[in-house]
């Protein structure tokens, strides 16, 4: 394990900003991550724990240790009939994760297939797409206390997740180092289907015979359609979350717009698409020097070239704004922004 001193952050983030972190660190095995943690001066320095760097915006060279998990390895913790916990290592990237249970045959992350990122930080923001998230299948984590060095186990119901959310994107921020993340993935063949996007690309009657191969393709296929590709156009996938609002707000907007694209999630709570939101503020595929909006969903904001991240920063206030002003929402960013 070797810390490094002023390093470019250009490949460890997917804007593919070329900012500096003042110390860097790779951490490839656990005993690194424990080497680490026994630095005296990591208890006080300022840290980030990166693991892919697809939610993340830096507007700034970064004045602390970044340390990136480069943990590897897949493996079957025990299995019964019906299904099987596989623990994985928080540097492997997650879509080599769902290559790994579609070859074993296992169901229940397919639908996550592609997602940039890694294993680690997956249950951070509660990953999700196409009707599924990682919660659906998730078992445990471990991982280490950065302040004391305990190591914990956090199971399901501790984790608080929620929409793109986690007790780890909350009170332990940059406090919890997760190690392993374990899942219960199933044997038997069952499809989570109903998204929209599916009917669309699946002919009447492909549905019953579909093996999990070719979901997983299908799935791959929908998100190279409709999302850029990281390494032509940095992006760090949807810039803001879906906001949710109350009956009488999404009464309101009805009225005034018939067209609005929204989904009940409780009686009383309402998402809304902020795609759609947004285009209709005129911002789909707009750009404004280096920055933009993708042409095919304009929650996707896009680096075309070399732009700063406070020139990213400046432009999605100005989506929030224009939508705040027509719609009266506030859009939250589901990036983080450093
Ligand atoms: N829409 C528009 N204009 C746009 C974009 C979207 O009108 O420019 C409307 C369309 O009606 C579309 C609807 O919004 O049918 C929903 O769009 P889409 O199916 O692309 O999904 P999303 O709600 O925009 C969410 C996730 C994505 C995930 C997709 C598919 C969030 C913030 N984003 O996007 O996740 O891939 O669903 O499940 O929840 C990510 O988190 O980084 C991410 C890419």
């Amino acid at each position: 394990m070797e810390i490094q001193e002023n390093v470019s952050l250009k490949k460890y983030n997917s804007f593919g900003l070329d900012v500096k972190a003042k110390y860097f660190v790779e951490l490839t095995n656990n005993d690194d991550v424990k080497e680490l943690l026994k630095l005296d001066d990591l208890h006080y320095a300022k840290r980030l724990i990166i693991g892919g760097g697809s939610n993340i915006l830096f507007t700034k060279d970064y004045d602390g240790l970044i340390a990136k998990i480069s943990t590897k390895g897949n493996k079957v913790l025990e299995e019964n009939d019906k299904d099987v916990l596989v623990e994985s290592c928080a540097g492997e990237k997650w879509n080599d994760f769902v290559t790994y249970c579609v070859e074993k045959e296992l169901y229940g992350v397919e639908n996550l297939s592609l997602i940039p990122g890694t294993v680690g930080a997956a249950p951070v923001q509660n990953i999700g797409a196409y009707g599924a998230e990682l919660k659906d299948v998730f078992e445990s984590l471990q991982g280490i206390n950065i302040n004391t060095g305990e190591e914990k186990t956090y199971l399901k119901n501790e984790c608080k997740f929620d929409y793109r959310d986690s007790i780890f994107k909350g009170e332990l921020k940059d406090k919890f180092l997760i190690t392993k993340v374990i899942l219960r993935l199933s044997k038997e063949k069952k499809f989570n289907l109903n998204y929209r996007a599916f009917q669309s690309y699946l002919k009447p009657g492909e549905q019953k015979n579909i093996t999990l191969k070719q979901v997983s393709e299908l799935v791959k296929k929908i998100r190279r359609d409709k999302l850029p590709n990281p390494k032509k156009y940095g992006n760090a996938g949807s810039f803001f979350k879906n906001p949710e609002v109350d009956k009488d707000k999404i009464d309101e907007l009805h009225e005034r717009f018939e067209d609005i694209v929204h989904f009940k999630v409780t009686e009383e709570k309402y998402k809304i698409a902020a795609g759609w939101l947004i285009e209709k503020c005129g911002f789909r595929g707009k750009n404004i020097g280096n920055v933009g909006t993708y042409k095919r969903q304009a929650l996707i904001v896009i680096n075309f070239g070399e732009a700063t991240g406070n020139e990213i920063k400046n432009f999605t206030e100005q989506i929030q704004n224009a939508v705040h002003k027509k719609f009266g929402v506030n859009l939250i960013p589901e990036v983080n922004i450093i």
